[in-house]
């Protein structure tokens, strides 16, 4: 395991500008679009309420083009401390474009500020806890909201409580913008709880406290990332907290186009394959099983459990990936040279866990066989690198788990636990294979590895289907096109209740 430690520093940085190189031909491309339709949209506000005249791009028509002239104020939560680190140890540009592509909670939030600027929706953007006033960081991603024309304000001065009082949608991102509703709204409340939509991405136990989600039953609608998360929700608030979910939308996450653009560029993956390969002293022939958590970010939540830790299930990973050896060493099976791979580590950390992952290993004298890369943004050069991914989250799975689509995006099976977003997305016995949660998912794991191991065809099949599952329901446009309809209701349910 020395091995690859050795020059991955500078494996990293090649690699981040091999990937700059490909990420900034997709942006390069994006901004031509979007300039195209920011002219475009100036053209729509220049004929006033005339007959709008201005072409439209080909045949898109963007669905949230009702949005045009609405009010939006939206209300995220901080954005998180390594979040921050990373913008700073990259520059912003790179890392904006690196990181929006998985969605951290705040920039999923900022695209979707942007896609409403450009159908000339009014946004205003109030961040919850500024970290400190002068950072540099928060400082130019504001100068990238001002310059899309999103307004920035304080959350805690008059022009946000004015803001979300003229209104026509109030957006609060994640679960613990609760707490902004009565620490600065105080008396209004009321007046603007039916016209806001909530995007909840958290599934833990200290999300539900009543300080922070009270006023959950009294707002318009609630968007979720998957219909078991929301079932959830459903229960643990009438069971814990005595209150009814609001309205319920269920929006599945889609893949970034950066993304998509990697995962079908056949070039760009061999090169991302063979290096990421040769630093850990893996042969092309070699077959890889990976579990991949890098730090999405996606809400405070995923902040904390992210890396490696029991919830994400690698321990019990390893243990099936020896069973799998012993079976195919008991039954002289023939198969290429099997590796597995943990994406996510953190020696620095020390944590029981980690270290008992690694004593493990040691004991089972499978040293050559397991990989430890320390965590990382970046997950598209492990994707294109493996065969195959293995979701493991444990108890109730992920709330999505992004991971997933994503390696489906790279024609990968996927091995997952029967939990969470995972049964949503992984059709058994189609585009991978399910296991139970738990120890009792251990032994069906190991045989799920030998079977894709000993069957080459099944195994590509499968990669293929999952690709084509991700083209037809996990896009952005298909994220988009469900924001949209969600959008719709609400603002119809504002309405309809006004100052309930
Ligand atoms: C992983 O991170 C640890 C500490 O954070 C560092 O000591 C180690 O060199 C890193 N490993 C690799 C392979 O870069
Ligand atoms: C919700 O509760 C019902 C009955 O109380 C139960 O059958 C169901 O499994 C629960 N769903 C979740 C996601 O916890
Ligand atoms: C998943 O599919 C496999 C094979 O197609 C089957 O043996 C297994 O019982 C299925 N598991 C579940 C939970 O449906």
């Amino acid at each position: 395991m020395a091995k690859h430690s050795v020059g991955w520093i500078t494996f990293q940085k090649r690699w981040l500008l091999k990937l700059f190189v490909v990420f900034s031909m997709s942006t390069a491309i994006a901004l031509l679009i979007r300039a195209a339709f920011d002219s475009c949209d100036r053209h729509y506000e220049d004929t006033e309420n005339g007959i709008h005249l201005a072409p439209q791009i080909g045949s898109i028509k963007n669905p949230l083009d009702f949005m045009k002239s609405k009010l939006v104020l939206m209300v995220s939560h901080e954005l998180s401390l390594s979040a921050l680190d990373f913008f700073r140890e990259v520059s912003v540009e790179i890392a904006y474009v690196t990181a929006s592509s998985l969605y951290c909670g705040p920039l999923l939030l900022m695209e979707l500020a942007f896609l409403l600027r450009s159908v000339g929706a009014e946004v205003v953007w109030i961040t919850n806890q500024k970290p400190t006033a002068t950072d540099e960081v928060v400082y130019s991603l504001e100068h990238k909201m001002l310059d899309r024309g999103v307004q920035v304000f304080s959350a805690k001065g008059q022009e946000a409580i004015d803001t979300a009082l003229k209104a026509d949608l109030v957006v609060l991102n994640t679960a613990v913008a609760g707490k902004w509703l009565d620490a600065v709204l105080k008396e209004n409340v009321p007046r603007v709880l039916p016209k806001v939509l909530w995007w909840i991405h958290e599934m833990r136990g200290h999300y539900f406290k009543v300080e922070y989600v009270k006023h959950l039953p009294f707002v318009a609608g609630a968007m979720i990332d998957s219909h078991t998360t929301a079932e959830y929700w459903k229960n643990r608030t009438r069971e814990r907290l005595g209150i009814r979910m609001p309205e319920t939308y269920v929006v599945h996450l889609g893949n970034s186009k950066e993304l998509m653009e990697v995962a079908e560029d056949s070039v760009a993956k061999r090169v991302l394959r063979e290096h990421v390969r040769e630093s850990l002293g893996v042969r092309n022939e070699d077959l890889l099983f990976a579990i991949i958590n890098s730090f999405y970010l996606l809400s405070t939540e995923n902040y904390i459990t992210a890396g490696v830790s029991r919830g994400k299930g690698q321990d019990l990973f390893l243990r099936s990936f020896h069973e799998s050896l012993q079976l195919i060493q008991e039954k002289k099976l023939k198969v290429p040279l099997m590796h597995a791979v943990i994406v996510g580590s953190d020696m620095s950390a020390q944590t029981k866990f980690e270290t008992e992952l690694r004593n493990f290993v040691i004991e089972k004298k499978i040293q050559g066989r397991v990989h430890f890369v320390n965590k990382t943004l970046t997950v598209a050069p492990y994707l294109a690198a493996i065969d195959v991914l293995v979701q493991n989250s444990q108890a109730r799975g992920e709330c999505f788990g992004r991971i997933t689509i994503e390696a489906m995006a790279f024609q990968l099976p996927v091995l997952g636990t029967a939990a969470g977003g995972t049964t949503e997305i992984v059709v058994n016995g189609s585009t991978g294979l399910v296991h139970p949660v738990g120890k009792e998912g251990v032994t069906t794991l190991a045989k799920n590895f030998v079977k894709l191991a000993t069957h080459v065809e099944r195994r590509l099949t499968m990669g293929k289907k999952g690709y084509e599952r991700v083209k037809e329901r996990f896009m952005e446009h298909h994220m988009a096109h469900r924001i949209a309809s969600v959008l719709k209701e609400v603002l119809q349910n504002a309405k309809s209740h006004p100052h309930s």
